[in-house]
């Protein structure tokens, strides 16, 4: 008998498979009722080292691990160095360069959004979703036709800048001095005073959860939850996190590493209780959950540094190097036949909407030819060899800063941050007193480990969870070995051949000076589809928040405080 959820080790006739495969492709909409339901969960500056399944004893990460040990690892996964440029790619399947969003971030008050076309959400719309924003936006909000629900999303519950704080939800930016202060907290456009005081991640959750348990299961589910966490909030406190979560962590010292942790621990629980009610409600059976962190974490930034560890990784937020760009990410679904596995398959931000658009049985060519992003939805399934071979990881132009990830080859040209931080690797243990052993048990018996085990017909033993951490694990080359440092803040070139040397030690240009030449070529070809960066107007004497009852507001549309949403 063939288990229809059998794991590695499966043995699979190659024929049947691809009729399989031919199968799920054909007519979209034909299967609309099965649609799967989407729960795509991204996390905001977290790092490499800050989750239990990448090898770190100090944060327990019990049911983010058992989600991930029993979906797919995915270890190869690279997003932008920054949060606006990553969730654009995210939406729109395109590169940074073809929108204009190479550069940075998004900064309260000012004009840019994410130029017109059709996003994520709205391609889920037509095929019979009903879609939710849940956390962050980041990418627009000077009219209301740039804000979540009116680019696809049919309700959205969060705050529209790139931070704000986790209690009382007041984001606060510096210009010439002066500090602007505003409520930045929406429920469908219309400003939630009522939510200050809730903690940021448990209102996010709480409000997923009733989501969920209210959802018309007629209708596929698209909720994407888009957490503060593990962003730093305001400078003065940049990091906040329940009193009771932070006393669980005494084993860590340094306060804002405790504090840091805690946060973390409460993006835990969220994945916990999100599974436990897909499971009540009876639709995890048919669902897919994604986990990503948009960037690394900024650990030593010179701003919203955060205490996360990208650890053994080079670099931070910000950065083209790994721990700028390699993303946490796994992927979790009852559908995914081949689970249970690390893939070290290149994947890239831009690859989730032609993938899920597969999953919910959509057509690909409905999104057009102008999209990068590849489906990856058969190779997760089934584990047939990824259709990826290159990504370009970024061109900032301004900067001329540019990456590019070709087979296990990576090219890096130019620099970020003044190369200020091109030779941080992190730390591997940061403030703690005494290394805690890592609990497989309390992997096993978090809330997601159980319902696992309860929807699986094969679950993975406790050992097997371990296997799969340490082939999660990446290490520094050894410290004898030879090694040719490389720093492109010097105008050098570094190609660097990741998969046997993950943290970017080794530069090898030399030795494969044809590798480069193609790499850059490459990059050549790329640099002709670039659209400029979008000009960063920062236009607070319009927005400042006090015009506005101290809320940051779509203030190209609005006169005063009771400027409301149209409908
Ligand atoms: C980089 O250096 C330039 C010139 O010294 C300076 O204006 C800029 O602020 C620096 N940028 C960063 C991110 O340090
Ligand atoms: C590990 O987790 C289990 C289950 O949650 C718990 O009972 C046990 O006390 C934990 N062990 C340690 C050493 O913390």
């Amino acid at each position: 008998m063939i288990d229809p959820r059998g794991r590695r080790g499966t043995s699979w006739d190659a024929p049947f498979l691809f009729l399989v495969v031919i199968h799920a492709a054909s007519g979209p909409g034909c299967f609309a009722a099965d649609a799967p339901n989407i729960v795509f969960v991204i996390a905001d500056d977290l790092g490499w080292n800050d989750v239990g399944f990448h090898g770190s004893n100090q944060v327990p990460t019990p049911n983010i691990d058992a989600l991930a040990y029993n979906g797919i690892i995915l270890n190869s996964h690279y997003v932008q160095p920054t949060s606006s440029p990553s969730r654009a790619s995210l939406f729109t399947g395109k590169y940074a360069i073809k929108l204009g969003m190479q550069g940075s971030s998004l900064l309260p008050g000012e004009k840019r959004s994410l130029p017109e076309g059709k996003l994520m959400p709205e391609y889920f719309k037509e095929l019979g979703y009903s879609t939710y924003l849940v956390g962050k936006w980041h990418l627009g909000y000077s009219k209301w036709n740039e804000t979540p629900t009116f680019r696809g999303f049919d309700h959205h519950y969060g705050f529209y800048n790139g931070h704000t704080s986790y209690f009382d939800y007041v984001g606060t930016k510096t210009y010439d001095g002066i500090d602007y202060h505003g409520f930045d907290m929406r429920r469908d456009g219309v400003p939630s005073f009522e939510d200050a005081g809730h903690y940021a991640t448990d209102a996010f959750t709480d409000y997923s959860v009733r989501v969920i348990q209210e959802h018309d299961t007629s209708k596929p589910l698209f909720l994407m939850l888009t957490h503060l966490a593990v962003h730093a909030g305001n400078t003065g406190k940049l990091l906040e996190a329940p009193q009771e979560a932070i006393d669980k962590l005494r084993h860590i010292e340094d306060a804002n590493r405790r504090t840091y942790a805690a946060m973390v621990t409460k993006l835990d629980e969220s994945l916990g209780t999100l599974v436990e009610t897909l499971e009540s409600k009876k639709m995890l059976q048919n669902t897919v959950i994604v986990f990503i962190t948009d960037n690394g974490a900024a650990t030593v930034a010179p701003q919203f540094k955060n205490w996360g560890s990208n650890y053994p990784l080079r670099g931070v937020k910000n950065t083209l190097f790994e721990g700028g760009i390699r993303s946490v990410a796994f992927i979790y679904s009852p559908l995914l036949i081949q689970s249970g596995r690390v893939s070290k398959d290149l994947m890239h931000i831009t690859d989730w909407l032609p993938t899920l658009y597969t999953a919910a049985n959509g057509d690909i060519a409905n999104l057009g030819p102008e999209i990068d992003g590849i489906d990856q939805w058969a190779s997760m399934v089934y584990d047939l060899p990824s259709p990826r071979n290159d990504i370009l990881l970024n061109i900032n132009e301004k900067t001329r800063n540019a990456a590019l990830r070709f087979y296990n080859w990576k090219l890096i040209v130019g620099t970020s941050m003044n190369g200020t931080y091109n030779d941080y690797y992190g730390e591997a243990v940061m403030g703690v007193i005494s290394e805690t052993s890592y609990n497989g048990s309390a992997v096993f018996d978090s809330k997601a480990g159980r319902v696992i085990r309860q929807v699986s017909y094969t679950p993975l033993t406790e050992t097997e969870y371990l296997q799969l951490r340490a082939e999660a694990r990446v290490a520094r080359l050894d410290a004898k070995a030879k090694k040719n440092p490389c720093d492109p803040a010097g105008g050098e070139v570094c190609l660097y051949d990741i998969p046997n040397d993950p943290c970017e030690e080794n530069d090898l240009a030399k030795y494969f000076p044809s590798v480069v030449r193609r790499m850059k070529r490459a990059l050549v070809e790329y640099r002709k589809s670039l659209v400029p960066q979008l000009e960063e107007a920062v236009d607070i004497e319009n927005a400042a928040p006090r015009l506005f009852g101290f809320t940051w507001n779509p203030w190209l549309d609005c006169k005063d405080a009771v400027c409301t949403i149209p409908v």
